[in-house]
């Protein structure tokens, strides 16, 4: 089977090296990939908006099955487009997606089918938002209602920095479109996870849990980033609260997907936060999530492609999940300046030391190949994915690994994976 994967971020390497163990693959294509992916297939440059150039080349090179990496052309409606032209694609419609393109539309489903999440209200009137959240206790939650590449969410801690992301959104159009609607959302507190389900539409796969690091520096200081590490699974999860979100929250929001009319198929994202309360959803998102799906895909034993395929022939109930018992973690290694700004072109060296344990693995996140060396090519540049048999062996060797790789400038998070092991060695004691 020619397998074409839509992305070139870490994301779809970690697919890629995932979906390449299936042994129903013949060859793989990356649209438009990176250095790193570039050893696993072919590499074919396309703009990631343009939807019938990618068309193009999947149907010149007659691939039998496409899986889509970012939310972008899955809002702009890759699947429904291929679909259409006979191809096989791993992800939902358009309609469907809404549920990570519009916040509003998540919020407004979460709120009628009583899905745990915190309370918000959505405005597209700049005043009448400025005199809501005046009446507010901070901190408070400023979201823009369409996709903003990860930058759409204020955590504003004082009532002015509310307002000038209100302003920037509504005023200033700082997203585009994407801002002109925003949701005001209460502020909730916990440890945050992620939940990432396959699903045909009727039944769920649910997949080992992870969490995030979304913050650049050390002890969650710092800007929020596209992500700066995960591990998997999640010792402070316990069995009942996992089965409650599965049962609550992941088939509960599938379920009422369909009775809205619209079949969501593929990938699942819950992020959530887990309070004192209940577990309650941040957010959705229709695709793998990035870094996660670089620290949970190691640990999973069964083959990949034949969970997306299922998702398409209905047959999720049948797919046979196995994980490994084994602890993972992944550390990203980020271009200085990252998330602002950054340069690229910057040579990498010792990556091949970095990953001859068999026990490690490197994704590409932004890398290049210029005059036949490795460069850096973005924000997040490389993920290095240790497993260990728990979360300290885990840590150790990606750490040890992360410490052979130098680029000028690199910066990583130290305390990837910390509050699990701190939390795993006590349930030891
Ligand atoms: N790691 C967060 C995301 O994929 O949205």
């Amino acid at each position: 089977m020619k397998v074409m994967i839509v992305g070139g971020g870490g994301r779809e390497h970690a697919l890629g090296w995932k979906i390449s163990k299936s042994k129903e693959v013949s060859s793989i294509i990356f649209v438009p990939g990176n250095a790193g992916m570039a050893e696993l297939g072919e590499c074919v440059k396309a703009d990631s908006s343009d939807l019938e150039g990618m068309l193009k080349i999947a149907k010149d090179r007659a691939v039998d099955f496409v899986v889509v990496g970012p939310e972008a052309p899955l809002a702009a409606g890759i699947v429904d487009l291929f679909s259409e032209n006979g191809l096989r694609v791993f992800g939902p419609r358009r309609d469907a997606a809404r549920i990570e393109s519009s916040k509003s539309f998540a919020k407004t489903l979460m709120e009628k089918y009583g899905i745990p999440t915190p309370k918000a209200r959505t405005f597209t009137s700049f005043d009448e938002a400025e005199a809501y959240v005046r009446k507010l206790t901070p901190p408070v939650v400023v979201k823009a209602d369409g996709l903003a590449a990860g930058k759409g969410v204020t955590v504003a801690f004082d009532i002015e920095t509310a307002i000038e992301a209100l302003s920037f959104c509504i005023i200033e159009k700082g997203f585009g479109d994407s801002g002109s609607r925003v949701m005001v959302e209460e502020y909730v507190e916990g440890k945050e996870i992620s939940i990432l389900s396959l699903t045909d539409g009727k039944a769920l796969a649910h997949m080992s849990p992870s969490q995030d690091h979304k913050r650049a520096f050390d002890g969650d200081e710092g800007p929020n980033t596209g992500g700066m590490g995960a591990y998997s699974p999640v010792p402070f999860l316990d069995s009942e609260t996992e089965a409650f979100i599965h049962s609550s929250v992941m088939e509960a929001t599938v379920r009422a997907l369909e009775a809205e009319g619209s079949t969501y198929r593929g990938v699942l994202y819950g992020g959530l936060m887990l309070t004192e309360e209940s577990p309650k959803v941040l957010e959705f998102n229709v695709r793998f999530g990035d870094p996660e799906t670089q620290a949970i895909l190691p640990r999973l034993e069964s083959d990949l492609l034949d969970g997306m395929l299922a998702t398409l022939e209905g047959t999720i109930a049948n797919y046979d999940m196995r994980w490994s018992s084994d602890y993972c973690i992944c550390v990203v290694i980020a271009s200085g300046g990252y998330p602002g700004s950054y340069s690229t072109g910057i040579p990498i060296k010792g990556i091949k030391a970095a990953s001859a344990d068999p026990k490690v693995e490197i994704f590409h996140a932004g890398t290049a190949i210029e005059d036949g060396k490795l460069v850096t090519a973005g924000g997040r540049v490389l993920n290095v994915v240790a497993l260990g048999g728990d979360i300290e062996e885990a840590r150790g060797l990606a750490y040890e690994s992360v410490r052979m790789i130098s680029f000028e400038g690199m910066h990583y998070r130290s305390d990837i994976g910390k509050d699990a092991f701190a939390l795993d060695s006590e349930a030891k004691m």
